[in-house]
């Protein structure tokens, strides 16, 4: 396979995973970001998120002369690939903020080589292939969406393990020519119109969301039927038409990715003249189902948390990240802190108890310590927001004893409901009573 040059505009989460697992399959890459401490940082083969593996591409990639980080956009002059991995922030009415993909491409415009191929990579509107060309203002390059797919915490794995490979465009030598980036990865390849790329993204993330939605709503029958989630999740997953992936009952869905491109695709149906009621229901479900969890916690001290204190075990999103990005966790701390509880946290990405400064203001009013032990001591009850494995292998005689009460919600129904009922606590799971 021949080197390829190409340059990723952005290193978030997409962009660096895009431009060290570029380098990793031999390509020639350069990666720009507008944040120069960032910059220096990856130059320095420092990375800046917690994600399985990247660090060692980001370290092999600059040791092998493969990857290089630079301030300016203008290093993409001279490359064949341009990758925009800008974000895509949500807008005031729930649409996708494409304004910092537009000035990345009017300031590329300028310096790409004819014939060159600019690719989306960003979560974006059905249409936004034409706002690039527009920004661009070339008509002798091509542009193609291509869509990413990667989950945080898996990034590096997803990214060169895909389930599918999904190429948008007008031109089909254009988008021949992306798919050759990705010889050596073996998966489906779909090349379609950038339109319908677009939309898979979108439909994608819609799709896993409402399964979510679904199963914890189907939870919330469990606990009122009296049936047991665990089981019935099992029995349903059996049938290979449903699937036991993405099944899994919880305090509801977050992240950078769901809440934002859920209401992003409303508002796009909206903007085309479609009611999307069924994904509307789907957030709404998410949103009770943070009030739904909170409301067990409450059930479980007795009716009101006022001036109760509440032990909690994981912030993030979900596992594996340090992402707190619109976590479901924040969402039901908020609503308890609401009713006048305090809450004690443990989060395994902040081991030491210590919060970044850009986390501060997400986890204000939280008393953020450097153990789950800690977390426990005089609490009146454990509530478990985030499916950290090591949370299921702890102590619980010592826990038992830490607590004021023997008392847990197990917002992920991960820890083992008869050895803890054996311990004298009581236990509420999601769809679990
Ligand atoms: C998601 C998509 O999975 C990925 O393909 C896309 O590229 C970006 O968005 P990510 O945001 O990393 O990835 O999170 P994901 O692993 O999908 O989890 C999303 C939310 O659903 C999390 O809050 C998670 O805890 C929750 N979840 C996931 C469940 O509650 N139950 C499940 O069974 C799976």
């Amino acid at each position: 396979m021949s080197a390829q040059t190409v340059c990723v505009i952005g290193s978030g989460y997409v962009g660096l995973t895009t431009a060290a697992c570029f380098a990793h399959l031999g390509h020639d890459v350069v990666c720009t970001d507008i944040d120069a401490d960032r910059v220096r940082r990856l130059k320095a083969g420092e990375c800046p998120i917690l994600e399985q593996g990247l660090d060692n591409l980001l370290r092999e990639g600059l040791a092998g002369g493969r990857l290089r980080f630079t301030h300016d956009n203008k290093e993409a002059a001279g490359a064949e690939f341009i990758y925009l991995c800008v974000p895509t922030p949500q807008g005031d009415d729930g649409s996708a903020d494409l304004s910092y993909i537009e000035s990345a491409a009017r300031e590329i415009g300028p310096v790409l080589t004819a014939d060159s191929v600019v690719i989306n990579k960003s979560t974006v509107p059905v249409g936004s292939t034409l706002v690039v060309e527009r920004a661009l203002g070339r008509s002798d390059v091509h542009v193609v969406s291509n869509p990413e797919f990667l989950r945080e915490g898996s990034a590096v794995h997803d990214f060169l393990n895909p389930d599918r490979i999904v190429i948008g465009a007008e031109d089909q030598s254009a988008a021949v020519r992306v798919a050759s980036l990705y010889l050596g990865i073996a998966a489906p390849l779909i090349v379609t119109d950038p339109a319908s790329a677009e939309t898979i993204k979108y439909a994608a993330n819609a799709f896993l969301a409402t399964k979510i939605s679904f199963v914890n709503a189907i939870a919330a029958v469990c606990e009122a039927v009296g049936a047991d989630m665990n089981d019935v999740v099992l029995g349903m997953g059996y049938d290979k038409r449903i699937g036991h992936e993405f099944l899994k009952p919880g305090p509801g869905w977050g992240g950078s990715c769901f809440p934002k491109d859920s209401r992003a695709l409303v508002k796009i149906a909206d903007n085309a003249g479609y009611e999307f009621d069924l994904l509307k229901g789907v957030i709404t479900v998410n949103t009770e189902q943070f009030d739904r969890v909170a409301a067990r916690a409450v059930d479980m001290v007795g009716g009101s948390v006022d001036g109760v204190t509440i032990a909690v075990w994981g912030l993030t999103f979900k596992a594996r990240t340090d992402d707190l990005r619109d976590s479901p966790a924040l969402e039901i701390i908020s609503r308890l802190r609401a009713g006048g509880a305090t809450i004690t946290a443990f989060d395994p990405s902040m081991p030491d108890g210590k919060v970044d400064d850009h986390k501060r203001s997400a986890l204000e009013g939280i008393d953020v310590v450097d153990s789950p032990y800690a977390a426990c001591e005089g609490a009146a009850a454990l509530l478990v927001l985030t499916e950290w494995d090591e949370f299921r292998w702890l102590d619980f005689d010592k826990v038992g004893e830490l607590l004021a009460a023997k008392r847990v919600i197990d917002g992920r129904n991960l820890l083992d409901r008869e050895s803890l009922r054996r311990r004298g606590f009581a236990y509420a799971g999601i769809g679990r009573v």
